[in-house]
């Protein structure tokens, strides 16, 4: 028997929300999911060439987090084009298929990528989305963040440790801008199916194996993420921040030393 399992709806009409790395996976969904409950929505990509078209209504800017002047640029072109922002998730993020490898065997380069990319790239965004949100004393950012951001694993050298990074920035911003009618926070994805994922799958063990990790047995859908964005930047939410969202189908909770469950048989 299916018994009922509730639904939420959400309207967004009148507010702008301004997506990083939107072109696909999560961010996509994110931008996809806004776009649905109304909201004008700017996705700022450094590649929308080798992706299916976005909704036309949907503001694409070109241009890479990790330069501040790019950001800058992506906040103006969404205010001169909508008027404002109210709500910047920071989702654009790299894990690079040669990242997963100990400290010790990192290049400085591939280091600068990660670091410029996935900790600074989240800052200069949030530091001229904030200047516009501080004029017009409301907003709500939305650090798109890891379980390995409170777990860790072997060969996330850099992934890892930025991931916290980016949680403790929702928690220092939302603490600093909380009387400015401003709300920070974010949400924590465990597994994923996005082209991220699929990219370092053996790196990972392989779907089933990955799945088998989580204790509900399956790996997360990009959409299951967009909707946790949705409340955490609502109105419902509204004495919500400085503080993470666990998105991650209970694999936080399962220690270490537990047993794990077999793995299906095909
Ligand atoms: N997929 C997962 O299982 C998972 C789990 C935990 C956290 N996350 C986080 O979720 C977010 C999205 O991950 P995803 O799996 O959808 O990634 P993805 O690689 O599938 O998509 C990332 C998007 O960001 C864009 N992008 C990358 N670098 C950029 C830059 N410098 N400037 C502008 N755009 C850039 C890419 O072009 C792409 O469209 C990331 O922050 C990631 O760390 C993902």
């Amino acid at each position: 028997m299916t018994r009922p399992a509730g639904s939420v709806s959400y309207d967004n009409s009148g507010r702008i929300v301004l997506v990083t790395g939107g072109a696909r996976g999560i961010g996509r969904a994110i931008c996809e999911q806004w776009l649905r409950t109304g909201a004008s929505v700017a996705c700022m990509d450094r590649d929308f060439k080798s992706v299916d078209a976005l909704p036309e209504s949907i503001l694409q800017i070109c241009g890479d987090t990790s330069s501040d002047e790019d950001c800058q640029r992506a906040v103006a072109d969404t205010v001169d084009r909508f008027g404002t922002v109210d709500v910047l998730v920071n989702n654009a993020a790299v894990q690079p298929r040669d990242s997963y490898v100990p400290i010790h065997d990192y290049t400085v380069e591939l280091w600068n990528r990660i670091t410029s990319v996935n900790l600074s790239g989240y800052a200069f965004m949030a530091r001229h989305a904030l200047k516009v949100m501080l004029a017009q004393e409301s907003g709500v950012i939305c650090n798109i963040c890891s379980a390995q951001g409170h777990r860790t694993a072997r060969e996330v050298a850099a992934y890892g440790p930025i991931k916290a990074a980016n949680i403790l920035q929702a928690k220092q911003w939302g603490v600093e801008y909380a009387r400015h009618g401003i709300r920070v926070v974010s949400v924590s994805p465990g597994a994923i199916l996005t082209p991220m994922v699929q990219a370092t799958l053996d790196a990972q063990g392989g779907a089933a194996a990955l799945a088998n990790r989580a204790p509900v047995g399956r790996i997360g859908q990009p959409e299951e993420i967009a909707a946790a964005t949705l409340w955490m930047c609502s109105s419902a939410a509204s004495f919500v921040t400085a503080t993470d969202l666990l998105v991650d189908g209970g694999i936080d909770a399962l220690a270490a030393f537990a047993d794990p469950w077999p793995l299906p048989e095909n």
